[in-house]
C-alpha cells in the first residue's frame, strides 16, 4: 500500500500523513525534509541556493543522517529548500531515495505514506491512493504564524504570509514537477475542517481505492 499526500505548506499534510501511517501501519517519509536538508547544506557552505551546480552536488551526496540535522524547520531553510527544489538535477538526485522508500519500506510495515509536492504526479504515480491537501493562503499563514509565535514572540504575521505566498508561487510555477494535484487525487480543502474531519474524509477515499484493488 502506498499513500501519496501532496499540497502546499501548512495545509495539514504532515498531520494527516502521521495519522494515516499509524492507522494502516505504514512507514512515513516527509519528503520536504530532503529538500530542506539540501537547502541547509548549501546555505551552511556559504553558497547560493539558486546556484544549480552547488545544489546538485549537495543533493547527490545527501545521506539519511542529514535528515536529522538541527534547524531544518526554520523559515530561511524552507525558502532555500524551495529554491533548490526548482533545480531539475536536485529533484533527479532525490528521486531514487523516495522511490526506494515507497517500494521497500522498513520491515514490519504494510507499505508507505509519503508527503510532499510531487508524490502523486512524479514520485509514486502508481500510489494506491492520492490525496491533495490544501487550504486558503491566509489560513495556512495563520497556522504557521501560531506555530512560530510559540517559539518566538517576535514573529510577524505579515512576514509569514509574504514568505508563504513567495514559496507557493515558486513551487507552483516551476517548470519541473510543479505543485499541482494529480488527475486522480482526492482534493481536500482543510480551511474549515478539524484534523479529525480531514482524517475521516481521507479514510473514506482510501477505502474506495483499496476496495477496488
Ligand atoms: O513540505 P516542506 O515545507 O517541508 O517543503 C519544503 C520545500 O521543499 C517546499 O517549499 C518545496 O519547494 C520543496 N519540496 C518539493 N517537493 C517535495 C517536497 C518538498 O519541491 N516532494
Amino acid at each position: 500500500m502506498i499513500i501519496a499526500i501532496d499540497g502546499p505548506a501548512a495545509a495539514g499534510k504532515g498531520t494527516l500523513a502521521r495519522r494515516v501511517a499509524e492507522h494502516f501501519n505504514l512507514a512515513y517519509l516527509d519528503t520536504g525534509l530532503l529538500y530542506r536538508a539540501v537547502g541547509k547544506k548549501v546555505l551552511d557552505a556559504g553558497n547560493d541556493p539558486e546556484d544549480a551546480a552547488a545544489a546538485e552536488t549537495v543533493a547527490r551526496a545527501l545521506n539519511a543522517q542529514d535528515l536529522n540535522a538541527d534547524g531544518l524547520r526554520v523559515d530561511a531553510v524552507a525558502q532555500a529548500a524551495s529554491k533548490v527544489s526548482a533545480v531539475p538535477g536536485v529533484r533527479a538526485a532525490l528521486l531514487d531515495f523516495q522511490r526506494d522508500f515507497a517500494k521497500t519500506p522498513p520491515e514490519g510495515s504494510n507499505g508507505a505514506v509519503l508527503d510532499g509536492r510531487d508524490i502523486g504526479t512524479v514520485v509514486c504515480q502508481e500510489a494506491t491512493a492520492k490525496l491533495f491537501i490544501t487550504a486558503s493562503t491566509e489560513v495556512r499563514a495563520n497556522r504557521r504564524f501560531k506555530e512560530l509565535h510559540q517559539a518566538d514572540s517576535g514573529a510577524i504575521y505579515a512576514r509569514v504570509l509574504e514568505d508563504m505566498k513567495e514559496r507557493d508561487e515558486r513551487d507552483s510555477s516551476r517548470s519541473f514537477a510543479p505543485l499541482v494535484p494529480a488527475n486522480d487525487a482526492n482534493v481536500i480543502d482543510t480551511s474549515h475542517l478539524s484534523a479529525n474531519q480531514v482524517f475521516d474524509q481521507a479514510l473514506i477515499f482510501i477505502a474506495t481505492k483499496t476496495q477496488k484493488a
